[in-house]
């Protein structure tokens, strides 16, 4: 069950820490990515998660999953971000996916991440650009367009406390 935000709510992004969080993250995953998207047949979980750090956005209770993201480490000082998603009933309310992204860069970052890199749908490329991001390539990955991301670190400060996490909320224009 999702809930919807009122008007200037702050929601907390954090370090996934329990096996809750865990498995609500997954199935959020799952309705975003299987069943509202379509973009894989039934489960879209793959090697990565093996050891990527997953983030989560905690919704009314503690134990209610509205956002997640994952990153993981490929190579010397290269992150990745992959699997960004927000309820539909939270989205563009408490700038969810925004604060995600924060934490995930800002996580790599403090764990020495120099480049990070993400494969984004063509749809939320302006979004990204707007969060300083600069579009390298694009590509056709599971039958959409994606264009290869990489994230300004300069916007993204290290984040030392993942499991603290940030409070995110949307300015009034
Ligand atoms: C993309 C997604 C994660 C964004 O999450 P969100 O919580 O709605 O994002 P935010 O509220 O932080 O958005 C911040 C700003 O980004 C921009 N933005 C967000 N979604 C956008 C979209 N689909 N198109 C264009 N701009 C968008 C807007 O400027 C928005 O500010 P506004 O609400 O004042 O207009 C969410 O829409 C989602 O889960 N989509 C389905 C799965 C998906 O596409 N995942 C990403 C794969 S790359």
């Amino acid at each position: 069950m999702t809930s919807v935000i009122p008007a200037q709510r702050t929601v907390r992004v954090k370090l996934a820490t329990s096996s809750v969080e865990h498995d609500a993250a997954r199935r959020l995953r799952h309705t975003v990515f299987c069943q509202e998207q379509g973009l894989f047949n039934g489960d879209d979980r793959d090697e990565i998660d093996l050891t990527a750090l997953t983030l989560v956005a905690i919704g009314d209770t503690a134990d209610e999953v509205i956002g997640t993201v994952r990153i993981h480490q490929q190579g010397e000082q290269v992150w990745w971000g992959s699997r960004l998603a927000v309820a539909r009933s939270a989205r563009r309310q408490a700038a969810v996916g925004s604060g995600l992204i924060k934490l995930a860069v800002g996580t790599a970052h403090a764990l020495g991440c120099h480049t990070f890199l993400a494969h984004v749908q063509q749809q939320n490329v302006a979004m990204f650009t707007q969060l300083h991001w600069l579009a390298l390539s694009e590509s056709v990955l599971h039958g959409r367009p994606h264009s290869l991301m990489r994230a300004d670190l300069r916007c993204y400060p290290p984040i030392d406390d993942a499991a603290v996490g940030l409070l995110c909320t949307k300015v009034a224009p």
